[in-house]
């Protein structure tokens, strides 16, 4: 089974990046399920009904979030309607929405998506470790496919939770950083890993913002308005392909492709 994960995607340059860019990946390289991170979709912060649904419009079958999850009050339809929008698993009991899915394609074994998010220099939300060792031993039961989105900012942290899982599930993709990592690995047990599958938008950017109120802020320490850049925009993520027998990972592969038309 092949799975495309599309890294954060950033505002209408990110948006416009999957709808053009999916149906031909999706193609070339034979993929049976696609998951995209949509945190920043709706004007780089946050997402709405109305970006999610473009982006599944455009072929994502799943879409997980992080810690940008509050920051549209739409996003709370999505959370109570929407069986394929994921937050992070590690809320306290009682948060809407829910952090982890069963998928089931059409003609092979399902897969389960689950969305966690890390605790060093984040929000402090409850303990991911063990909330996701118990999720994934409840998934176990119904497949042994299982993909992790993994939102952290600490590498250690996103390095930790796959070596814990490593056996239990298929991959630990990282996202959050918004900067690609190239330590792409297939861990001992057969757990596919990347620290951060980067992010999808304008990368002419300081990670998807226009650059110059950026450091403004870090010159001035004031605050300023982050708009969403426009320039250089890329799709990038990863394609993992998974046993569907064992659920461990064959291979992975970075992508990053430029949106033709803005290629400079
Ligand atoms: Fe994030
Ligand atoms: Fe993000």
């Amino acid at each position: 089974m092949k799975i495309l994960f599309i890294g954060d995607i950033v505002g209408e340059p990110g948006r416009r990046a999957v709808t053009e860019l999916l149906p031909r990946l999706r193609r070339q390289n034979e993929i049976d399920v696609v998951i995209a991170n949509g945190e920043n979709s709706a004007g780089g912060s946050g997402i709405t009904p109305k970006t999610a649904e473009e982006i599944f419009a455009a072929g994502v079958d799943i879409i997980t979030s992080g810690d940008h999850l509050w920051d549209q009050k739409e996003v709370i339809t999505l959370l109570q309607n929407e069986p394929r929008f994921l937050r992070p698993l590690n809320y306290p009991q009682g948060t809407p929405g829910r952090g982890s899915l069963v998928h089931q394609l059409s003609s092979q074994a399902p897969i389960a998506v689950m969305n966690i998010q890390g605790r060093t220099f984040m929000p402090d939300l409850e303990n991911p470790f063990t909330f996701a060792r118990n999720e994934v031993e409840r998934l176990r039961q119904k497949t042994n496919i299982i993909f992790v989105d993994m939102h952290a900012e600490a590498t250690s942290e996103k390095i930790a939770i796959a070596r814990m899982l490593d056996g239990q599930v298929s991959a630990v993709i990282g996202t959050h950083t918004h900067v690609q990592t190239a330590d792409e690995q297939i861990f001992p047990g057969g757990t596919a890993f990347l620290c951060d599958a980067g992010f999808t938008g304008p990368h002419e950017s300081v990670i998807g913002r226009e650059i110059e109120p950026v450091v403004k802020r870090f010159l001035t320490l004031q605050p300023q308005r982050f708009a969403v850049a426009e320039n250089r925009i890329i799709l990038q993520g990863v394609i993992v392909d998974v046993d569907e027998m064992t659920g461990h990972a064959k291979s992975i592969v970075r992508v990053s492709q430029p949106l033709a038309a803005d290629a400079k």
